[in-house]
């Protein structure tokens, strides 16, 4: 199957797994339902159509690895879920303050700050309910979706984006600081990219190799992601990205073209992609798909 091909594939398998997990609410409110509003405002930010970059990630390395897809659709879409919430979160008047997220308004723009905190927190809850009761439907692979779940919480957690979100925050208006912007972006970006490629080997039961090849990768791509998304927000068109661009410089956030300029982070990001592709040598062309994954992404401006 050509890249085209296979990345139509996991998209819809994504798009599909992710209505089939939170389908529309019945009722206001009753026993054992979501109620109706916290439900609509779920899936108003989940599915308004992102680049699904780390379901896609978590399908195409399982998918490498000879792990089933059907397995391992569950923790891809519960990813997504805590993307999609961290967005919710990030948006918020207290964190970012934007009014258009993936070319709608803003979660909390539509249905207030209150509902929205409770969306993000509905996701990031409802991501770790799916990928449990997934779990129990493969007992033969238990250790390996137990051992997924445990990279997904910590690569989400309190020493992962959270703790790299903390300290965007600390230091907006702050002074340039190298080892600080470096700290951010490992965590709040390339750790929930480096989250699916260890998910997908964890439950294919992988060696050490496979699992430090991957880890480098994720880092080196999740790096270049946020030097490029920073870069986007100086130089990419609003109305293509979904979002409003030219934030970063008026919330005095710590960026990559901030402290460097716009030409030495596009080296930086070049030599991160290049250093990305370098990391999967170990898979021959059986990471033929991730090499062009990771192309196209490169290339992008939406
Ligand atoms: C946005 O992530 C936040 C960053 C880490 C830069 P994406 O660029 O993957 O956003 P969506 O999922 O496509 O909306
Ligand atoms: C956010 O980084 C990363 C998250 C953990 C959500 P940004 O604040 O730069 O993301 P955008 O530009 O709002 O998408
Ligand atoms: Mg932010
Ligand atoms: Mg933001
Ligand atoms: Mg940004």
């Amino acid at each position: 199957m050509n890249y085209e091909a296979k990345n139509a594939l996991y998209i819809a398998r994504v798009e599909a797994g992710l209505r089939a997990l939170l389908p529309e609410a019945q009722a206001v409110w009753e026993d054992g339902k979501i109620p109706q509003g916290l439900c609509e405002s779920m899936r108003y930010s989940l599915l308004a159509g992102g680049k699904r970059v780390r379901p896609v990630l978590l399908l195409a390395t399982a998918d490498m690895l000879n792990v089933d897809l059907q397995e391992a659709l569950c923790p891809a879409c519960a990813l997504e879920m805590i993307h999609t919430y961290s967005l919710i979160h990030d948006d918020l008047p207290g964190m970012d303050d934007d009014d258009l997220r993936r070319g709608k308004p803003t979660n909390h723009r539509v249905y207030g700050v209150g509902p929205a905190i409770l969306a993000g927190d509905g996701l990031l809850n409802f991501a770790f309910e799916c990928m449990l009761q997934n779990a129990m439907r493969y007992p033969q692979h238990l250790e390996g979706h137990v051992r997924a779940m445990a990279v997904i919480a910590a690569r989400a957690g309190v020493t992962g984006m959270i703790a790299g979100q903390s300290i965007d925050l600390l230091y907006e208006h702050r002074q340039m600081d190298e080892a600080a912007l470096s700290y951010i972006h490992r965590h709040k970006t390339a750790d929930l990219l480096t989250a699916p490629l260890l998910a997908a080997a964890s439950i294919a039961g992988s060696d050490e190799p496979t699992l430090r090849a991957l880890e480098t990768f994720g880092q080196s791509v999740g790096i270049a992601f946020q030097i490029q998304d920073d870069l986007l927000d100086i130089e990419g068109d609003a109305a293509s990205l979904g979002k409003a661009t030219g934030m970063d410089a008026e919330r005095g956030k710590m960026t990559w073209p901030a402290l460097y300029g716009v030409r030495r982070a596009h080296d930086m990001a070049d030599a991160l992609w290049s250093q990305a592709l370098a990391s999967l040598d170990i898979f021959g062309e059986q990471a033929d798909y991730l090499r062009a994954f990771v192309q196209n992404l490169r290339a992008r401006r939406a």
